[in-house]
């Protein structure tokens, strides 16, 4: 596998949207994250909600601009790039969304909106454009003749297929796909997951796929990174992290999957506190404050642990040699 894209260091703060503008600390939503995708394979970066994952998507294809970092794209420098140089590279790097439908204008019908990117990349022109559409249609397995329909008159599933086949128009090597099953039931989930495997092995598409949880992961990634508090805290081929995780957060993730298998049992660790405030994260390991692992102690609140190789994931936990299973706990 070669590889796609090289992110390095991203960093993303936010100034404080809070009253003391100016004054108050900048939201630290990414803060250092490094990672690689390689050519038609899957990424899954996982974590819960504010921890940075959407901010990570969005800047990694320039529809936010960084603080710092490097990104290298099919050998651009993505951040270095002018308006024109982008513009034409966001062919290749698409994103898809939780909600496709507050990405699609409802005055438009689904044709025009998977038209547009054919047109404003001049991919095909006159009758080729309509002919394209229809393929693309029955590639994410809707009827071509729901060019002529508009987006409200679609379910939930049948709008994240649209979404996908506007993506697609554009012939993109690279999708981030930004929580787009989270939205739908459980087997509509199943569904277009399946669609963007397919999609995947007919295409050979890259995918940054981000979920909030560990559940749909095992389906669609290759390898996994957990995000917290704007860090990847432990990243590495999706089953040895999942059967073994090395970071406390990790196996608190874990824990909240249901076990496929009745005969093992595992205890469910239910994260005590919030989320810390991106704003002010706490020194040390930023996990801290919420840190179950039996080994925590003084080291923790001042040292912060750097991403290292731990068998056969990278954690970002002094202690994560001596980490716990779930199982572990469950019998204990
Ligand atoms: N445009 C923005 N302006 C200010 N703060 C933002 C903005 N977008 C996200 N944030 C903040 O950055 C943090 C990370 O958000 P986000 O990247 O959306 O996380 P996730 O996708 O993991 O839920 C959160 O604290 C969020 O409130
Ligand atoms: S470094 Fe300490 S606080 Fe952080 S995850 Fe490991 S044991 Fe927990
Ligand atoms: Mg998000």
């Amino acid at each position: 596998m070669t590889s796609l894209l090289q992110v390095q260091d991203l960093v993303k703060y936010y100034a404080s949207s809070g009253l003391f503008r100016g004054g108050d600390p900048p939201v630290r939503a990414v803060d250092g994250v490094s990672f690689e995708v390689m050519r038609g394979e899957t990424l899954a970066l996982v974590g819960e909600s504010g921890c940075g994952k959407s901010s990570v998507g969005r800047t990694v294809i320039r529809l936010q601009e960084p603080t710092s970092g490097r990104v290298v794209f099919e050998d651009n420098d993505v951040f270095a790039l002018d308006r024109k140089s982008l513009r034409r590279l966001r062919r290749r790097m698409q994103i898809i969304f939780q909600d496709p439908y507050s990405s699609l204008n409802p005055r438009m019908t689904v044709g025009a909106a998977i038209a547009e990117g054919i047109e404003i990349h001049r991919l095909a022109v006159g009758a080729e454009i309509g002919r394209r559409v229809g393929a693309l249609l029955e590639e994410v397995g809707l009827d071509p003749g729901y060019a002529r329909r508009y987006p409200h008159e679609f379910s939930g599933g049948q709008r994240q297929r649209i979404g996908i086949a506007r993506a697609l128009a554009v012939e993109p090597s690279f999708i981030v796909c930004d929580e787009p099953v989270s939205a739908l039931d459980v087997s509509v989930q199943a569904q277009v997951l399946n669609l963007l495997a397919d999609l995947q092995r007919d295409r050979g598409l890259a995918y940054l796929f981000i979920a909030h949880d560990l559940a749909v992961v095992r389906q669609i990634a290759r390898r996994v990174a957990v995000m917290y508090l704007g860090r990847i805290v432990e990243s590495g081929p999706t089953e040895p992290l999942l059967s073994n995780p090395r970071h406390p957060y990790t196996v608190a993730l874990r824990s909240a999957v249901p076990e496929p298998d009745p005969g093992r049992k595992h205890a469910r660790i239910v994260l005590s506190g919030d989320l810390p405030s991106p704003s002010k994260p706490p020194p040390g390991c930023p996990f801290h404050t919420r840190c179950w692992h039996p080994a925590r102690d003084e080291r923790c609140r001042i040292e912060v642990p750097l991403l290292r190789p731990v068998e056969e994931t990278f954690a970002a936990c002094h202690y994560a040699e001596l980490t716990p299973a779930a199982e572990a706990l469950a019998e204990a």
